[in-house]
């Protein structure tokens, strides 16, 4: 479970930054493509997220930390892109959106669960 939930924030993140870059090059059809397809993977973040929660015997403060986090990059990742398409000063957001990415990994692998299949 771990490496699906891996794989989907890699691909996700991946799929924001051809969204940006499809924008940036006037291709809204494409763009509005991509942003669907990273909706999609929003939920794959979660429920496998999820799934590696549950699959713990007891959840730990730091745990919930992590989870909830998750959420907020996942937010951040709609905010910018909703920012975007409006031509809106995405600056502040993408600071925070660092951090909390950040946050999210660094929080994400010094938890003690290690490589659950
Ligand atoms: C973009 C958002 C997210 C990123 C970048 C991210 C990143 C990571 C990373 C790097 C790991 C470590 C995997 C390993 O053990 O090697 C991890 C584990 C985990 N993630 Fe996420 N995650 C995100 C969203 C979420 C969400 C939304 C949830 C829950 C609702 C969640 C729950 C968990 C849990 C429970 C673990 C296991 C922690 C452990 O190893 O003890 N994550 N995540």
């Amino acid at each position: 479970m771990t490496h699906a939930h891996i794989t989907t924030w890699l691909i996700a993140l991946i799929l924001f930054f051809v969204a940006i870059s499809l924008h940036k090059a006037g291709k809204q059809r494409g763009f509005k493509i991509v942003q669907m397809i990273l909706r999609l993977f929003y939920l794959l973040i979660i429920v496998t997220g999820v799934m590696l929660l549950f699959s713990m015997a007891a959840i730990s403060t730091m745990h919930w930390i992590k989870a909830i986090l998750g959420i907020v990059v996942i937010g951040l990742f709609e905010m910018i892109l909703g920012s975007t398409t409006k031509g809106k000063s995405t600056g502040a957001v993408w600071v925070i959106f660092v951090i909390a990415f950040v946050a999210v990994v660094y929080l994400g692998l010094s938890l003690p669960l290690g490589f659950y299949i």
